[in-house]
């Protein structure tokens, strides 16, 4: 019996192009260029059929991957795997983005001015500073960060690794529908974690790549990756040729990639500061695509947008490489997103279907549906992901 979970898929697949020839190129969805969108090419198709809607169908993971997942989960001595499974999909698609400095110090002066209005104010300096402090944990939202030691780390595998690939193929296969001839050697993946964005890379373009680079600063992570192209054993061949792990990423903007992902990684990180030094980093490391991917909620939705603002305003790439970007994809435009302009913003997002690995918790929740019980779906993911391009 075929199961399949659905997952969303962002929106937001952005292309920053330099080379008159490429835009031309990227411009293109066969079968349509963008002059002729007055005119009746639908013909009598229905518009699901339009040439601009990319249909992934649901996304299997490699056998190969699924079978390695499986036996670590076997031979891991984690017990409930399956709540705390739920537990982190939970603080995952919940999480908001960690409040910035600036904002804490605006929210922390206002309580103030509120205390000292107050005639029942505190008395004395000290005790108003503590009855600030604590208004202001009370009142604000804790971003707390992961540490994706080993537990974690086979936790989060069992959690998101179908779902994770599907999101990373469903912007992979954008990329190669509209540019065939585009033949990545190298790729990069920033927060690489369980390797998912490796295995898809290679799924899509396995046959030209000829080096993918996993960075994650998680000692278990790298491990757990390694041992999941190793069929789930420390030792054997990797299942996909010429992977190396780092722990920190190269800054140098000398040597780049073809391809360089950061999925799921930005909203790791403790602060906007951080994240712009990363993406600048990954941008400047970038030769024709940078693909992020964040989870389809208002975080990761926001989230994106500041980093293709980033990258749009971004003057000079880097002095070695001047070239600007511009957004390949899912936005056909580079202008404020109307979706955040609405007085009540929303989250954009996509959908994709794909076949969760036989957890005994997965086939559990599919039976359950086949047999029309409704139990919250932890496929109902909607991950957001951008793709620029240079
Ligand atoms: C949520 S996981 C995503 C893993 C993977 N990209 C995926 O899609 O399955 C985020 C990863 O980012 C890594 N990470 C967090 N901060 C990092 C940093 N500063 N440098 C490198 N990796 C980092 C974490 O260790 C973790 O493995």
């Amino acid at each position: 019996m075929a199961t399949a979970g659905r997952l969303k898929l962002s929106s937001w697949r952005w292309c920053l192009r330099v080379v008159p020839q490429s835009r031309a190129l990227a411009a293109l969805v066969p079968g349509v260029t963008q002059v002729d969108n007055q005119s009746d090419f639908l013909g009598k198709k229905p518009h699901r059929q339009h040439p601009g809607v990319l249909h992934l169908p649901h996304v299997r993971l490699p056998p190969a991957l699924a079978n390695a997942a499986q036996i670590l989960l076997l031979d891991s001595t984690v017990s409930d795997v399956e709540d705390k499974v739920q537990t982190l999909t939970n603080y995952l698609w919940s999480r908001h983005l960690p409040v910035e400095p600036e904002e804490l110090q605006r929210r922390a002066m206002h309580l103030e001015k509120k205390f000292l209005e107050n005639p029942d104010t505190p008395q004395t300096e000290k005790k108003l500073q503590a009855a600030v402090l604590h208004a202001l944990r009370r009142t604000t939202y804790h971003w707390q960060e992961l540490s994706y030691n080993e537990e974690l780390s086979l936790v989060y595998m069992a959690a998101r690794l179908d779902g994770g690939f599907a999101a990373v193929s469903r912007a992979f296969h954008e990329i190669q529908t509209r540019i065939p001839q585009f033949q990545p050697q190298t790729m990069m993946d920033f927060g690489s974690g369980t390797g998912s964005v490796t295995w898809a890379a290679h799924a899509t373009w396995g046959q030209s790549l000829r080096e993918y680079m996993c960075v994650d600063s998680s000692a278990a992570m790298l491990n757990l990756a390694e041992k999941l192209l190793k069929g789930g054993s420390e030792s054997g061949k990797s299942y996909v040729p010429a992977v190396f792990f780092r722990q920190f990423l190269p800054v140098s903007p000398k040597v780049q990639f073809d391809v360089v992902v950061a999925a799921f990684a930005l909203s790791e990180l403790p602060s906007m500061a951080d994240r712009t030094a990363v993406l600048h980093t990954l941008w400047r490391k970038t030769s024709h695509f940078l693909v992020l991917v964040e989870n389809g909620t208002k975080a990761g939705h926001r989230l994106l947008m500041d980093a293709r603002d980033l990258v749009l305003k971004g003057k000079e790439k880097s002095p070695l490489d001047p070239r600007p970007g511009f957004v390949f994809a899912p936005c056909p435009h580079e202008l404020p997103c109307p979706q955040l302009m609405a007085s009540q913003p929303l989250a954009c997002s996509f959908s994709q279907g794909y076949h969760p690995i036989p957890f005994s918790w997965n086939m559990r929740r599919l039976q359950s549906q086949a047999e029309g019980t409704h139990l919250k779906s932890q496929h109902s993911a909607e991950p957001e992901a951008g793709v620029f391009q240079v």
